[in-house]
């Protein structure tokens, strides 16, 4: 983890870090208010000649709010262009469905449940095909791409639930080689510390309803591409003709929300060093899956590709089954049990439980969100926790 002197890298971060506090220095031009508007319209009334004032049309397409926002997700990404979803998988969903039928695509074994399921269940209804690497053994992903044939490959780094990381820039250059773009799920590393398209990704996806917005009061999703080519300009049409646009005023949180991403991510990621080093030999844990440890078996590519910290997300693997698992769980007063990540509250869940028995999670799996409160509270209630538990069998 840096801090904010030296290198030439970490000054752009400062730069950037900055313009996202100022929402890039948003200055109402009539009013003076350094907070951008939200503008609730479906629709946007014609001049006297009947052509559209600004360019907006009907709030399907865009409103001057959801632009704004966008605009400020494509600096962060250092992208051309973004389009803001009314959650993750909208966005998820956008960018699959420019495959057809016969198409071919890659994905990891280690991703989001639901979008996995997702993307399992268009490649049995539209007849694409879909060959999946395990993020664990890198040599995987160059066997899973089709030359010729591959049109894009997926992969989540750091990958839900247990952390796996991919090397951004090798596997770009795996994908491009054979002729497919690269999409990164970036949404656990957020762009306070990995930036897939400046690693040479050709897409960069995130769930904003986790580090981007950060406060959980919204569902949202983003995709910022690196070139506003042919393939992005599909799946904005996607998004315009089935209506998942995100609403104003969740734009507008959202704006609020990506102020602090930075010092929220930095917080975060700190309390989870701490918290993921306190439990790596305890007596009650079996594993702390933390790319943030060295004995995190990617710790290398980790350091490589996420510059300002390794994220708020964690997994515990608790000494008994599933049973246990889930009564930690329950033990828990201060993480809070729900669905989710990324937020200022600390959440715990057990995965297998939420994910149901086709999961290849491990029974004993806790998935943690570490937030922004004191980390020995939360240490505390941890060790509360498996005390209480282990100690009763
Ligand atoms: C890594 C990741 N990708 C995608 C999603 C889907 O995003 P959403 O829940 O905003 O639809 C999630 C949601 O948990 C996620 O954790």
């Amino acid at each position: 983890m840096s801090d904010n002197g030296g290198s030439p890298s970490t000054s752009n971060r400062v730069k950037l870090r900055t313009r996202i506090a100022q929402a890039m220095h948003y200055i109402d031009d009539e009013s003076g208010a350094v907070v951008p508007p939200m503008m609730a319209t479906s629709t946007f009334a014609r001049d006297e000649n009947l052509e559209l004032r600004k360019g907006y049309i009907y709030a399907r397409y865009g409103t001057p709010t959801v632009h704004i926002l966008e605009d400020i997700l494509s600096e962060l990404e250092g992208g051309q262009d973004t389009m803001v979803f009314a959650s993750g998988m909208a966005g998820f969903a956008a960018v699959f469905e420019t495959v057809k039928a016969g198409e071919h695509i890659v994905a990891p074994i280690t991703m989001y449940f639901v979008g996995l399921t997702w993307l399992k269940r268009i490649c049995e209804f539209r007849n694409i095909r879909m060959t999946m690497f395990d993020p664990a053994k890198p040599e995987t992903l160059a066997q899973a791409i089709e030359p010729g044939e591959t049109k894009i490959v997926w992969t989540e780094t750091p990958a839900n639930p247990t952390w796996e990381i991919t090397d951004i820039e090798a596997a770009a250059r795996l994908a491009h080689e054979a002729g497919a773009i690269l999409v990164v799920d970036s949404t656990c590393g957020s762009p306070v510390t990995t930036r897939p398209l400046e690693l040479g990704a050709d897409i960069v996806f995130h769930s904003a309803t986790k580090y981007l917005n950060g406060h959980s009061d919204i569902t949202a999703g983003s995709l910022t591409t690196r070139e506003n080519n042919d393939l992005w300009k599909d799946m904005c049409e996607v998004r315009k003709l089935s209506g998942s646009i995100i609403a104003p005023f969740e734009a507008w949180l959202l704006i609020r929300g990506l102020r602090t991403l930075f010092v929220r991510f930095d917080v975060a990621s700190k309390n989870a060093l701490i918290f993921a080093r306190h439990f790596e030999n305890h007596p009650k844990v079996e594993a702390v899956m933390y790319p943030g440890l060295a004995s995190h078996p990617q710790h290398d590519i980790a350091k490589k590709q996420m510059t300002d910290g390794f994220s708020g997300m964690l997994s515990l693997l608790v000494k008994g089954d599933y049973e246990t698992a889930k009564r930690v769980t329950l033990a828990l007063n201060t993480f809070i049990p729900a669905t989710s990540l990324g937020g200022v509250e600390s959440l715990v869940e057990h995965r297998k439980g939420v994910e149901g028995p086709a999961s290849q999670t491990p029974d004993n799996l806790l998935r943690i969100s570490i937030g922004i409160e004191d980390v020995d509270d939360l240490i505390d209630d941890m060790e509360q926790a498996l005390s209480l538990i282990l100690d009763q069998r």
